[in-house]
C-alpha cells in the first residue's frame, strides 16, 4: 500500500492557496492541517471562556483541552500527567533547566552535543555552569556530522547526571538511535536522558516508553499543528526536580513544568493533529476497526510505515543530486538505505554563498532558506561560516514528486549556472 498523496494534500488548505509555490522549509514550521483549524475556530467561536469552571461553555472548553492532552498522551504511550503543553520547545527546555538545577552540584557532569539546535544546548550549559557542574561535549564526526556511540561511552561515568541530545539533527537530518543511546547511558551510569525530537516528530511520532527516555520534547507547529510544544517528563523522576508552577499547584503533576499556565485554544487545537492522523489512518487502513479520534502507538506505527516509505522516495533524488555535485558539500548521509534519514537536507555551496544560492532558489518560486537554523555550534565546528550557513531543503509527506522535480531544477540552476 502507498500513501495517497492526493488525499493527504486535500487536508491542507494552504497547499491550494498558491499551487505554483513549492514549500520546502517545513523544518522551520509546517503547514497546518485543516482539522487543527477546525478545532481552533470552534474553540474561539463557541467556548472562548476560562476553562474548567462550572458553567456549560467552560466545561466544554475544559473537555476540548482534555481531549488534546489525553489524546497525545495515548499517542505517545505516556500518562496524561506526564505531559506538559507549553508555548515552544525552547521555553520547555528553559523551564526544565530550572527544574533540574536542584539536582546538579560541583561533582556532577552533564553531557551535551555540538549537533543540537541551541534550544537543547545553551539552557543546560548555562545551568550546569551556574551550579559548578562539568559540561562534557559529545562531538560529531567532523566529516559526516554524525554522532558516534563509542565516543559517548567514553564520556558517560558515575558522575554523569544528565545526557541531552537530539532525536534527529535539524541540519544533519539523520535520526540518532535513541533507545540504544539510552540503554548505553543507563548501563554505565544513573544518568537521565533528555531528547529534543523537534526535527524527528514531523516524520515519526514515537512510543516514549519504548524509547525509555526520561524527558522528550517536540514542537507541534512543525507537526501540522498549532504553535505549541509537547514536553514529556517521566513521572518516576519528578520527585528529584524542582516544580516550576505556583506553589498551590505542586500536587498536580501535569502543572509542574508550566509556570505560565496553558494557552487554552491552542492546547485544544493540538487534538486536530491527531484528528488529521486519524483521518489518514482511516483512509488507508479501512479494514482496521475504528477507534474514533484515538491514535494509539500501533496505529501511528502503521501510518509511519506509509509515510517513511513515501518520504524516502522524495528524498532519494535530492540526495543523489547533491551527493554527486562537487560544487556543494552535503551534510549528513547521502542515502536513505539505513532508514534513518529524514527529508531534511542541508548543504554548503562551495563556490558561492549559501545566501546567494537560496536567493536564486527562492526566485524560482521555491520556499527554502539558508542560515544556521540555530545549530550555530554544529556549523562552526563543521568549519562552516555560521553567519552564511547552509541551504536547507526540508520536506514532509505532503510534498509531491512534482515538487521534487521543480526543486531539482532549481538546485541545478542555482548551484551550476
Ligand atoms: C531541532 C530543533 N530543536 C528545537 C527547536 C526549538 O523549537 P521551538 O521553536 O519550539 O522553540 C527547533 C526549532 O527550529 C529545532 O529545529
Amino acid at each position: 500500500m502507498k500513501l495517497d498523496i492526493e488525499f493527504v494534500r486535500k487536508q491542507f488548505n494552504q497547499l491550494h492557496d498558491n499551487p505554483e509555490f513549492v514549500f520546502c522549509s517545513n523544518a522551520g514550521g509546517s503547514y497546518v492541517a485543516n482539522q487543527v483549524n477546525t478545532l481552533m475556530n470552534h474553540y474561539n467561536s463557541h467556548t472562548r471562556v476560562q476553562p474548567y469552571e462550572r458553567y456549560a461553555p467552560s466545561s466544554q472548553a475544559g473537555e476540548a483541552m482534555d481531549r488534546a492532552i489525553e489524546g497525545w498522551a495515548e499517542a505517545l504511550n505516556i500518562s496524561a500527567n506526564e505531559l506538559t503543553i507549553g508555548p515552544s520547545t525552547s521555553m520547555n527546555t528553559y523551564v526544565m533547566a530550572q527544574a533540574i538545577g536542584v539536582d546538579l552540584g560541583a561533582t556532577d557532569e552533564i553531557i551535551v552535543t555540538n549537533q543540537d539546535h541551541e534550544a537543547n544546548s545553551g539552557v543546560w550549559r548555562r545551568k550546569a555552569a551556574e551550579k559548578g557542574a562539568e559540561i562534557c561535549e559529545w562531538k560529531v564526526n567532523l566529516e559526516s556530522g554524525l554522532l558516534d556511540l563509542e565516543q559517548l561511552d567514553c564520556l558517560v561515568n558515575q558522575n554523569t547526571k544528565w545526557v541531552f541530545f537530539a532525536h534527529c539533527s535539524n541540519i544533519v537530518g539523520t535520526s540518532n538511535p535513541v533507545s540504544e543511546i539510552t540503554r548505553r547511558v543507563k548501563q554505565n551510569s544513573n544518568a537521565k536522558v533528555f531528547v529534543d525530537a523537534v526535527a524527528q516528530a514531523p516524520h515519526h511520532i514515537c512510543d516514549l516508553k519504548e524509547l525509555g527516555v526520561d524527558g522528550y520534547a517536540f514542537s507541534l507547529y512543525k507537526v501540522y499543528g498549532p504553535h505549541q510544544s509537547l514536553l514529556y517528563v517521566n513521572r518516576e523522576i519528578v520527585s528529584g526536580l524542582t516544580p516550576q508552577c505556583h506553589y498551590f499547584n505542586t500536587g498536580c503533576d501535569s502543572k509542574l513544568f508550566n509556570p505560565a499556565g496553558p494557552q487554552h485554544a491552542q492546547v485544544a487545537s493540538c487534538a486536530g493533529v491527531l484528528d488529521y492522523f486519524d483521518a489518514l489512518h482511516q483512509h488507508h487502513f479501512k479494514d482496521t476497526p475504528r477507534a474514533p479520534q484515538r491514535m494509539a502507538p500501533q496505529r501511528m506505527t502503521q501510518l509511519h510505515s506509509l509515510i517513511s516509505a513515501y518520504e524516502t522516495e522524495l528524498t532519494a533524488p535530492i540526495l543523489d543530486f547533491l551527493g554527486n555535485d562537487d560544487k556543494v558539500r552535503l551534510i549528513g548521509k547521502n542515502h536513505t538505505r539505513d532508514n534513518d534519514r529524514v527529508p531534511t537536507i542541508a548543504f554548503q555551496p562551495l563556490k558561492q554563498s549559501a545566501l546567494a544560492v537560496s536567493t536564486k532558489i527562492q526566485d524560482m518560486g521555491i520556499g527554502c532558506e539558508s542560515g544556521h537554523f540555530y545549530a550555530h555550534r554544529l556549523l562552526t565546528d563543521l568549519g562552516i561560516d555560521a553567519d552564511d550557513g547552509v541551504v536547507r531543503i526540508s520536506l514532509v509527506h505532503y510534498n509531491s514528486t512534482e515538487e521534487v522535480e521543480k526543486i531539482l531544477m532549481a538546485l541545478d540552476h542555482a548551484i551550476n549556472h
